[in-house]
């Protein structure tokens, strides 16, 4: 990076499935209030190029990039600080894919563990699917960006994007170089439990969805998994998929008392058990996202605010997509 260019933060978000709170607490916290660590230098993008390699419905998928989109708006991205855009409105990206490509050795990719995984869980690869990382590495170089905020499952893929950066500047020497070496940054949260103790995650079937509520919330988590604690029985601390939970949306003093609550199995003199966490939980939800769920129901409303948004920002970073993307095409002798 040249002197005095502004540091980048980017990341992606595939559009596939209802957001949940692993999703929030492991990614959109942070993704938002990087938007004002970086003011003006926060990109995202929803990434419906790399959902091709999965999704085989046009409305799905053009139904769930508006989802996500709502969904950061709502939960505090400012368009007026960060940008929020659809991957495919910048196809400049293909283009410098294509040229990673050129340069990607085969093995690199077969080494690839989250493609490794998928093939374990028998899913049957499409090209796309295996070139998925150098199509990721393009989203971060493209951008010059100098910060990628990703999940543990992501950081082999921007080693891979430093890789390539380094190959092509080696390839392609210039004066200064073209694309720059980026790191990445791990969430400080750990792993958000789902309502079976496992990682939650949509391929896990255990998620609670951030804009859940009423009913379906209070089924959900009725569902989380507990030990066999009887009513005003002590409850356990250690490994508690409730506890954990409720530890995200409490503060010290707060999370002292009801771990309170959990040794004695009393609250105020009266047994306190699951039933009673749980009640706790889902208040904390109900209330944690009620502004956002409001704001949410605006903007299901006002499809054209949310494509305006998404439109501007595109805008803003296909001049940046096209200033490399030119460096690029003079580097390796293209027009
Ligand atoms: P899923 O596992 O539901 O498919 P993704 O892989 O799309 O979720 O997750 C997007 C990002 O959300 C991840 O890179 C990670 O940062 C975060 N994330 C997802 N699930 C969790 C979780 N259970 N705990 C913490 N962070 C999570
Ligand atoms: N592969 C990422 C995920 O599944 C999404 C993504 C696509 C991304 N391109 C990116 C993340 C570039 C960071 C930077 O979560």
């Amino acid at each position: 990076m040249s002197e005095g260019s502004p540091k980048r933060v980017l990341s992606g978000v595939q559009p596939t499935g209802e957001l949940h709170l692993g999703n929030y607490f492991g990614a959109i916290v942070q993704h938002i209030a990087l938007q004002d660590e970086f003011p003006g230098e926060a990109f995202y993008f929803i990434a419906d190029y790399h959902a091709l390699t999965t999704v085989r419905d046009a409305q799905t998928l053009r139904q769930s990039v508006f989802e996500v989109a709502v969904a950061y708006l709502a939960l505090g991205l400012d368009p007026e600080k960060a940008l929020l855009f659809r991957q495919s409105d910048v196809p400049e990206v293909t283009e410098l894919m294509w040229m990673l490509s050129c340069g990607t050795g085969m093995g690199l990719l077969e080494r690839a563990t989250s493609y490794k995984d998928k093939l374990n869980r028998g899913i049957k690869p499409n090209v796309g699917l295996f070139t998925y990382p150098i199509l990721m590495a393009a989203d971060i170089l493209l951008y010059r960006s100098s910060l990628v905020p990703v999940g543990k499952d992501q950081v082999q893929h921007v080693e891979m994007a430093q890789d390539m950066a380094t190959h092509f500047t080696e390839c392609f020497p210039s004066a200064e170089p073209v694309l720059l070496r980026p790191e990445y940054r791990l969430s400080s949260t750990p792993k958000v439990p789902g309502l079976d103790g496992e990682k939650m995650s949509k391929s896990y079937n255990n998620t609670i969805p951030i804009f859940a509520t009423g009913k379906k919330l209070k089924k959900l988590v009725a569902r989380i998994v507990t030990s066999a604690a009887e009513l005003g029985d002590p409850l356990p601390i250690e490994g508690d998929n409730v506890l954990a939970l409720l530890a995200l949306f409490c503060d010290a003093e707060e999370l002292q008392t009801i771990e309170g609550y959990y040794r004695t199995g009393q609250r105020d003199g009266q047994p306190f058990g699951y039933g009673h966490a749980k009640q706790l939980l889902t208040a904390k939800i109900e209330s944690k996202f009620a502004d956002a769920r409001g704001r949410r129901e605006a903007l299901l409303a006002d499809p054209q605010r949310v494509e305006d948004a998404l439109k501007r920002s595109a805008a803003r970073a296909r001049v940046e997509a096209q200033r490399t993307l030119a460096l690029c095409r003079h580097a390796t002798g293209l027009r």
